[in-house]
C-alpha cells in the first residue's frame, strides 16, 4: 500500500441502511408468499443479506454458495468454479441471488446459467453495488443498490485480500 493512500468512505452506513431497506421493500413487494429461496455468493454478501433478511418478514430459505475464479490474481477469465454448491433444490423454487458487486459480470453470468439449468420457477439478482463501466457480458440486476465508480471498494462484507470485511462503511484508497 502506498503510505500516502488514504481511506476514504465512498457509501456511509446510513446510506448503506437506507438502500437495504429500499431493497427490502421492493423485494417484499415482489415475493411475499412465494417463499423465495434467497443465494447469498460467500463471502462478499454475507453482510448485506443478513441485515436484508431481517428486513423481510415472510416466510423464505437462505442458502450459501461458493464460487472461485480460475487463475485468481491475474485478469477475470470468466472461468468460474463452484466450491461448494447448494444444498436446496433449486427447481420449482422462486430463486433470488444476492451479491455484492457486479463488476465484469463474469461471474454472476456463469452463476445465473448454472442455476437455470436446474429450472427455478424463477430467477432474479439483487446486487448492493455495480459496476457497469467494467462490464464485458450484459447481466440485468434485478434489484440494484448502488452504482460505484471504477474503484476497487471493501468494507460491509466486502475485502481486499480477506481484509477489512468489517468496516460498517464501503470505503477505498485514494492515493495521496
Ligand atoms: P466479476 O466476475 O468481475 O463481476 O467479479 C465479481 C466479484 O469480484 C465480486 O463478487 C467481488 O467478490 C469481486 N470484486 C469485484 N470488484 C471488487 C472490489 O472493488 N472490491 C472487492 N471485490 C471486488
Ligand atoms: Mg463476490
Amino acid at each position: 500500500m502506498n503510505s500516502e493512500a488514504k481511506l476514504k468512505i465512498l457509501l456511509n452506513r446510513q446510506e448503506i441502511e437506507a438502500t437495504v431497506k429500499r431493497l427490502a421493500a421492493e423485494i417484499s413487494q415482489d415475493y411475499a408468499g412465494k417463499q423465495p429461496l434467497l443465494i447469498g455468493i460467500l463471502k462478499g454478501s454475507f453482510v448485506f443479506i443478513a441485515d436484508l433478511i431481517r428486513l423481510l418478514d415472510f416466510p423464505l430459505e437462505v442458502e450459501f454458495i461458493n464460487l472461485s475464479s480460475y487463475g485468481a490474481g491475474k485478469e477475470s477469465s470468466g472461468r468460474v468454479r463452484v466450491v461448494q454448491g447448494l444444498r436446496a433444490k433449486v427447481r420449482g423454487r422462486h430463486v433470488l441471488v444476492i451479491e455484492d458487486i457486479v463488476d465484469t459480470g463474469l461471474t454472476i453470468a456463469y452463476l445465473l446459467e448454472y442455476l437455470k439449468k436446474r429450472k427455478p420457477a424463477s430467477l432474479k439478482l439483487c446486487a448492493l453495488t455495480d459496476k457497469p463501466s467494467r462490464r464485458e457480458v450484459p447481466v440485468g440486476i434485478d434489484y440494484p443498490g448502488f452504482t460505484v465508480p471504477d474503484k476497487f471498494i471493501f468494507g460491509y462484507g466486502i475485502d481486499w485480500n480477506e481484509k477489512y470485511r468489517y468496516l460498517p462503511d464501503i470505503c477505498y484508497l485514494e492515493d495521496g
